[in-house]
């Protein structure tokens, strides 16, 4: 196989606290990276880095682990950009306009829904990410949630069925036979496309009762757990996710002391979705709070045409480090190890011996410039499985 020595790397965050600065990100100056196939052969100081069969040198910049977005809607059609502007100008976001999104979901052809796809993956991949999850849920019909699921895993392996996101107004009087369906013939089609359960559990969605039922036929299909909660409201979202051993509870807006209690107390991940916050208007979640009582932080961007139509890791990045408290290190290790500890992965989200080699090369000598610099381009490359993308 291969060796590809890469060397000026002026800063390599690798993510991993046994090297280099012994800070959580593990920073090592000076460094360079060996690459043998997928995956990473060796980290260290250039001055020692081992010989190779070829040598990328990169003049100096800084290097991180590729972004592991770990919650995102991206296979959809159509645009909700009015519903935007209203809440721009006051009106509140309650998750109403997700049948809007579903209608064009379903009207669209399964070609249509892979090239757009394909659009925003190649969007998320120019701005560093490496492992993106995606969510169906703009089906909420058997045949088209498991088109979305289909179309999804020709991206990812990290695929989640969220047929549970809200009633579809055909069963907006019959709740209970929609989760029977979700529950049933629903999960029989989706679990094999699946690797995660999702259940949108807030005002508006899924009160306690439903998720604990949706959550409870996934495992039993064998299915990782994860929950949308507490975004909109106070709610069981947290308590429920904390029960059933999920891998992580998302978006996290408000949350009580015993929530925050609960979760430093287990090993769910707490999501957070700048991207979500800002183009929602709703108080952005306290990362601050979750991170000094001892919780597992993550960012991801919640790509959706509704909520947060956002596809870039270092913009939520730096919204988390100006409006959640998180310091520009902790919003970085959220944004790739968080990630990757959110979908229960040891394989990426660091830059360690063996670990995929999954990458971002920014245009700066550190990576303070991805919060210290919004709206710039700084990442000049991404190497997804050893090669550049
Ligand atoms: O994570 N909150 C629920 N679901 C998505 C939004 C979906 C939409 O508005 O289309 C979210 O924010
Ligand atoms: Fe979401």
């Amino acid at each position: 196989m291969t060796a590809t020595l890469i060397t000026g790397i002026s800063e390599l965050v690798t993510c991993d606290p046994s090297q280099g600065d012994g800070s959580p990100l593990g920073i090592v100056r000076d460094a360079a990276l060996v690459i043998e196939g997928e995956r990473v052969a060796w980290v260290g100081e250039a001055l020692r880095a081992p010989a190779a069969d070829a040598c990328v040198d990169l003049g100096g910049h800084a290097v991180i682990p590729g972004f592991v977005d770990s919650h995102t809607h991206l296979v959809f059609a159509g645009e909700r950009s009015v519903e935007w502007a209203a809440r721009m100008a006051g009106e509140p976001y309650t998750g109403g306009g997700i049948a809007t999104t579903v209608a064009a979901t379903r009207a669209a052809s399964p070609e249509e829904l892979r090239e757009h796809t394909r659009a925003l993956v190649a969007q998320m991949h120019a701005q560093g990410t490496t492992t993106i999850e995606i969510k169906s849920g703009y089906g909420l019909d058997v045949a088209h949630e498991a088109r979305i699921l289909e179309v999804a895993r020709e991206f990812t392996d990290e695929t989640t069925f969220l047929g549970a996101h809200v009633v579809p107004p055909e069963y907006a009087h019959d709740r209970e036979a929609y989760v029977d369906l979700v529950c049933g013939e629903m999960l029989q089609a989706c679990a094999p496309l699946s690797r995660w359960i999702d259940v949108f559990c807030d005002t508006g969605a899924f009160d306690e009762a439903e998720t604990r039922r949706v959550l409870s036929a996934g495992v039993k299909m064998g299915l990782g757990v994860r929950l949308h909660g507490n975004q909109l409201e106070a709610g069981p979202g947290v308590r429920i996710a904390v029960e059933f051993g999920a891998a992580s509870v998302d978006h996290c807006n408000h949350l009580s002391d015993d929530d925050i209690d609960a979760l430093a107390a287990s090993d769910v991940v707490a999501t957070l979705l700048p991207g979500a916050d800002f183009s929602t208007r709703a108080p952005y979640a306290d990362g601050r709070r979750l991170l000094d009582a001892g919780v597992t932080v993550a960012i991801a961007t919640d790509c959706n045409p509704g909520s947060a139509y956002v596809t870039s890791m270092p913009l939520c990045i730096a919204v988390a480090v100006r409006d959640m408290g998180l310091t520009p290190a902790e919003a970085l290790y959220a944004a790739t190890r968080g990630g990757a500890q959110a979908l229960r992965r040891d394989d990426i989200g660091s830059l360690s011996v063996g670990v995929s080699a999954d990458f971002a090369v920014l245009d700066a000598p550190s990576h303070l410039h991805l919060a210290y610099r919004p709206g710039s381009s700084l990442v000049a490359q991404t190497w997804r499985r050893g090669a550049r993308v």
